[in-house]
């Protein structure tokens, strides 16, 4: 069934706001989201072989939000270039493939955490995030 018209911003705030106040089974949604994210490649295990996860998670639990804004501040946009260079061929070499890996086990770690989940949740998430994740890939071999 085709989506409605839905307020992309509004949809993803809320479900956004809802994942992150929910546990399942007493985990919580990023590290929830990096379990799976490790077990979904070893080229990704390998990636966050030497990572301290705790900083990781919070690191990650503020930068979704600012890569879903990326172009609504200068702040925001200086804040995503310097994780999309760290990110980079000359930094941590994450090829441009592994993003796509990356959006789907969000969405599925969405799917379970949402209670709410369904068709506009779900394309609220893709769509907030796309243009974040085209940039991230552009900026590979800059
Ligand atoms: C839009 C998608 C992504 C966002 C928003 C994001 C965000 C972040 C942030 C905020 C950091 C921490 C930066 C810092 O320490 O200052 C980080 C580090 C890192 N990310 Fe990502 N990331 C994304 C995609 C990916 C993907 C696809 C991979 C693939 C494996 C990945 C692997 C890493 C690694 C290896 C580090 C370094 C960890 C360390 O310090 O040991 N990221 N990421």
């Amino acid at each position: 069934m085709r989506s409605k018209r839905i307020n992309i911003e509004q949809v993803f705030d809320a479900s956004y706001e809802r994942v992150m106040r929910q546990e399942l089974a007493g985990r919580a949604f990023i590290p929830a989201f990096y379990d799976r994210f490790i077990d979904s490649s070893p080229l990704v295990r390998e990636k966050f072989r030497d990572t301290d996860m705790g900083r990781q998670i919070a690191m990650l639990e503020k930068s979704l939000h600012y890569v879903a804004y990326l172009f609504s501040s200068p702040d925001i946009y200086s804040y995503v270039e310097e994780i999309a260079l760290l990110h980079s061929a000359r930094g941590k070499d994450i090829p441009p493939q592994l993003y796509d890996l990356w959006l789907e086990t969000l969405i599925d770690t969405v799917r379970e955490f949402d209670p709410e989940f369904g068709i506009d949740v779900e394309l609220g998430w893709r769509l907030s995030l796309a243009r974040g994740i085209a940039y991230m890939k552009f900026m590979y071999d800059k």
